[in-house]
C-alpha cells in the first residue's frame, strides 16, 4: 500500500507515518511518499493506496495537494482498478470541516477508483493526538482491505457475487437500484445466478428471450410471493391459456392505437408543463409519471379517468 500525503504545514506527514505503521500490525506494507514526489500517471496501476490530507484556507486543498489533485484532473486517468483509503485533517470549528479529503475522494471514485472502507478523520479541535483516531481507521481499513482481497480471489462463492450484483434486500439498493443495475448491464449482461436463473439485464436481450417462442413460463414461479399477481395475465402463462388472454387485449395494442396512447400521454405532461411558473414547484411523480399513465390507461380502457 503507498500512503500519499499532501499537507500545509506536516501535520499530515505526521499521520501518513502513522498509518503507515498502524497497517503495519495488520500486516500490511506500506510506503508513505508525499503527493509532490509522486506521478499521477502512476496511480492507474498503484494497486491500493491511503489518501491522506488536511484542509486549508477555507475548505480548500493544502500547498502540497493542490498540484497533485490539478495534474490528476488534467490527465483524466481510468482508476478502475484502483482501491484506496483516506483519512483526512481539520478542524471543526471551521464550517469546511474536512473538505478537502471528501474532494479528493470524490475526484478520484469519478474516476473509477474503488474507496475501501470508511473516511477517517482527525480533528484539531479535540487537541487530542492523531494516534487514536488513525489505530481506529486502519483496522476498519485493513478488515475491509482482507474482505474486498478475499471476494477477489477463490473464496468468492457464487452466492457472494449474487449478493453484491443484485443485494435484494440491502436498503440502498431499494431505494436507487439503478446504479447496480447499470454495473449489471456494463459487466455482466447476462449472468447465471447460483440457483441456476439467468438474469438478463440489458433491454435488447430482454426483448429478444421474451419473444422467443422456445421460452416458457416456469412451472410453479408465481405461486407464492409478490409474482402472484401476475399468474393470471398473458406475461405469467403460457399458449394456449396465454393465446386467450392476449386475444382479448391485442385490439386495444395496434401499434396505431399505441401511436395513440403515446400522443396522449405526451399531451398530458405538455400540457402539464406548460402550466408550471418559473420557481414552481410540482410533485414530479405523481403529476409527471402517474396522473398522465393513469388518465392515458382510463381512456384505452373507456372508464373514466377519475
Ligand atoms: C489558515 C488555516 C486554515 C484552515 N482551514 C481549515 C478548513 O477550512 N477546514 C478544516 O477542516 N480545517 C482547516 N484548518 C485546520 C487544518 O486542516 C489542521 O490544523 C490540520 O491539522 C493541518 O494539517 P497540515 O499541517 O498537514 O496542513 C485550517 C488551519 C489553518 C491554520
Amino acid at each position: 500500500v503507498t500512503v500519499l500525503f499532501g499537507t500545509e504545514t506536516g501535520n499530515a506527514e505526521m499521520v501518513a507515518d502513522d498509518i503507515a505503521s498502524a497497517l503495519g500490525e495488520f500486516d500490511i506494507e506500506a510506503t508513505v511518499v508525499g503527493m509532490e514526489d509522486f506521478d499521477v500517471a502512476d496511480l492507474a496501476a498503484s494497486g491500493t493506496v491511503v489518501l491522506v490530507t488536511s484542509t486549508y484556507g477555507e475548505g480548500e486543498l493544502p500547498a502540497t495537494t493542490q498540484p497533485f489533485f490539478d495534474a490528476m484532473k488534467a490527465a483524466e486517468p481510468d482508476l478502475t482498478g484502483l482501491r484506496f483509503g483516506a483519512f483526512g485533517l481539520g478542524d471543526s470549528t471551521y464550517d469546511t470541516y474536512n473538505n478537502a479529503i471528501d474532494i479528493l475522494v470524490g475526484a478520484v471514485t469519478d474516476a473509477g477508483a474503488t474507496q475501501v472502507g470508511a473516511t477517517g478523520r482527525h480533528d484539531a479541535a479535540s487537541f487530542q493526538p492523531a494516534d487514536g483516531p488513525v489505530a481506529e481507521w486502519a483496522k476498519q481499513f485493513a478488515e475491509a482491505l482482507s474482505d474486498r482481497t478475499r471476494r477477489g480471489g477463490h473464496e468468492m462463492t457464487a452466492a457472494s457475487i449474487d449478493r453484491e450484483l443484485v443485494p435484494w434486500s440491502d436498503p440502498e439498493f431499494r431505494n436507487n437500484p439503478y446504479p447496480w443495475y447499470r454495473r449489471l448491464q456494463q459487466d455482466h449482461p447476462v449472468h447465471k445466478l447460483e440457483d441456476g436463473t439467468y438474469l438478463v439485464s440489458r433491454y435488447a436481450d430482454v426483448s429478444h428471450f421474451a419473444k422467443l417462442p422456445i421460452m416458457s413460463v416456469e412451472p410453479g414461479w408465481a405461486d407464492a410471493g409478490p409474482w402472484a399477481v401476475a399468474s393470471d395475465t398473458a406475461l405469467g402463462s403460457d399458449p394456449p391459456h396465454h393465446t386467450v388472454l392476449r386475444r382479448q387485449t391485442n385490439k386495444w395494442f395496434t401499434p396505431k392505437l399505441v401511436d395513440g396512447w403515446v400522443r396522449t400521454t405526451r399531451e398530458l405532461v405538455g400540457d402539464l408543463l406548460d402550466g408550471v411558473e418559473a420557481g414552481q414547484v410540482i410533485e414530479a411523480r405523481r403529476d409527471l409519471a402517474v396522473v398522465p399513465t393513469h388518465v392515458t390507461m382510463a381512456r384505452v380502457l373507456q372508464l373514466p379517468e377519475d
